[in-house]
């Protein structure tokens, strides 16, 4: 198929010229003004455009300007045709953005070398454009099935881990379904302004799953045990959550996400402190604790208030669960999201009666 050549010039015997070099190679389309080119253009595409300078009413460079100001048009290799070889006009040929120049009258064989380049050179320049962008889409996808895949694997550990601690095997999906909705919540009001956003939120709902991946390393008689843990089994059971944060610096420590690290790195670690600094693992006060693992406690507790645990039934009615919290406002739980979650009763009463989480 013949590529299609614009040619723009007010002088017909210049057109005539033209289509006789040219048209045995291309497809010839001829305008006798500029106006009648970009009429033309509205409905074509042609490969190249050949664009006299001197016409009346409209000239070349008035014709360029409107070409490279429309989308559809700017890319559109143009080459300049003059009876004036003066440098001026070629410097000014080129900083229009023209791919070459050309004076007449036409010598044939220039014409048509030029012309060849040209048309040969934009669609090097095409093939590049559309091989990057499908290198850059298909990036994209990878990146996307590996988000998906490392997703998945990290789903899959928490549902693992969970398996072995006596719950009834939904904590993981609860807990993340809680913070996503206390965090949502919270930025709807405004609150954490400064750290709250929606991407943080979409990183904090993938880090939650993740919150007590260090209980692979408690023992069973201690994770299992239907009763209250002593002391010293209680100790080692606080310990999950350093183990925590050392098997998710193994397992995610090179992603190069240092903010969704560090974010994963703090709800595991920091999940069990308490407002008033008598948590564990480091005893933080109020707002030294993240803001991750401030929303994660809350979800947390609710969680395993709601839930029978091999050591204990289910506390009812939901009521009575944000009554208990509520007592740990200010000593347990920071007292903005305790106060928030307190009002999302109604909230959280539809969400688990429409997603049945809790039966
Ligand atoms: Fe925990």
């Amino acid at each position: 198929m013949k590529n299609i050549i614009l040619v723009v010039d007010d002088d017909k015997t210049n057109l005539a010229l033209a289509q006789k070099i040219l048209g045995s190679q291309y497809r010839i389309a001829a305008s006798t003004s500029g106006a009648a080119a970009l009429k033309y253009l509205e409905a074509h595409r042609p490969d190249l455009i050949l664009l006299d300078i001197n016409m009346p009413e409209m000239d070349g460079f008035e014709v360029m300007e409107c070409l490279r100001s429309d989308v559809n048009t700017e890319l559109i290799p143009v080459i300049f045709l003059t009876a004036d070889s003066l440098a001026e006009t070629e410097i000014k040929c080129f900083q229009m953005g023209a791919m070459d120049f050309v004076t007449k009258p036409f010598v044939p064989d220039i014409l048509l070398s030029r012309v060849s380049k040209t048309i040969e050179l934009d669609q090097y320049r095409h093939n590049l454009e559309n091989m990057v962008n499908t290198q850059a889409q298909k990036i994209t996808e990878d990146a996307q099935r590996l988000g998906r895949i490392q997703d998945s694997v990290i789903i899959g550990m928490a549902n693992l881990i969970e398996s072995r601690d006596g719950s009834t095997g939904k904590h993981v999906k609860n807990t993340q379904n809680y913070v996503r909705m206390i965090a949502n919540e919270l930025l709807s009001r405004r609150l954490f302004p400064e750290e709250l956003t929606p991407s943080y939120i979409e990183d904090l709902c993938k880090a939650a799953p993740l919150h007590d991946v260090g209980k692979i390393k408690i023992p069973d008689a201690i994770l299992q045990k239907p009763g209250k843990l002593t002391p010293e089994e209680f100790d080692t059971m606080k310990l999950h959550t350093t183990h925590s944060r050392k098997i998710i610096q193994t397992i995610i420590g090179d992603i190069e996400d240092e903010h969704y690290v560090r974010l994963v790195e703090d709800i595991a670690l920091y999940h069990h402190e308490r407002w008033d600094g008598t948590g564990y693992p480091a005893g933080l006060t109020g707002s030294n604790i993240p803001l991750s693992a401030r929303i994660m406690a809350v979800a947390d507790v609710f969680d395993a208030l709601y839930e029978e645990r091999c050591y204990k039934p289910p506390i009812r009615p939901i009521e009575r669960i944000m009554q208990i919290m509520s007592e740990g406002r200010g000593t347990q739980f920071d007292p903005v999201i305790i106060d928030v979650f307190n009002e999302m009763l109604p909230q959280l009463k539809e969400v688990l009666h429409l997603t049945d989480i809790i039966t």
